[in-house]
């Protein structure tokens, strides 16, 4: 159970994302950098990752800062999506779909983090940020360890536990 401490830390947080997030103004024609900054693609296989590295002991005081408000202290949902657990449910009558049960790519993770989150205020992580947290979320999940170090060369390795019931005529994976 969440004490009132932890609600009003948790307001606090998200107040703080509030008054950080920037919206481009409506009607304005955006330029070719900020075209290109959302032009971020990465696929399966990696290709598109940008350089830098990271690892959940590094990211669980960013998840804390900038994403426990919405999903939970320990990713298990709160005013938003639930990011740990379910493992072994999927194809069950009452599957709980998250990162870990249902996502087939660790890339995938970290393509929509850098383009998507946090939900207010997106493209504010830096790359560093990013590899941070996929790894963080990653180790709750039970996927990798606290001290594993996820880069460019190895975040398409990453075996995911429901990657085999996704098909692909496109990437030969590893
Ligand atoms: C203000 C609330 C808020 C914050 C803060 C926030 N998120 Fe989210 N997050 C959401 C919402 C809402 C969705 C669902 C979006 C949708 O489905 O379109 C979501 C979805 C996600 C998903 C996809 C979950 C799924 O199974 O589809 C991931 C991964 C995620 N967020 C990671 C993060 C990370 C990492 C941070 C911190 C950098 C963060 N979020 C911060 C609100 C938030």
């Amino acid at each position: 159970m969440y004490t009132y401490k932890n609600i009003f830390v948790i307001t606090l947080l998200l107040i703080g994302q509030l008054a950080l997030s920037q919206t481009p103004n409506l009607g304005e024609t955006p330029s070719q950098e900020m075209l290109s900054s959302w032009d971020t693609t990465i696929d399966p296989l990696g290709r598109g990752l940008p350089d830098g590295s990271g690892t959940a002991e590094e990211g669980q005081p960013v998840f804390l800062m900038k994403c426990a408000a919405c999903h939970g202290l320990e990713g298990e949902g709160l005013i938003n999506d639930r990011l740990v657990g379910g493992h072994g449910t999927i194809g069950s009558d009452r599957a709980v779909k998250t990162v870990g049960s249902y996502w087939p790519y660790a890339t995938t993770l970290y393509d929509y983090i850098r383009r998507a989150m946090p939900y207010i205020n997106p493209h504010s992580l830096s790359d560093q940020e990013v590899y941070q947290l996929t790894a963080y979320i990653l180790y709750m999940n039970e996927i990798i360890e606290a001290d594993e170090r996820l880069d460019k060369n190895n975040l398409a390795n990453i075996e995911m536990p429901n990657r085999l019931n996704f098909f692909s005529y496109e990437y030969e994976l590893p």
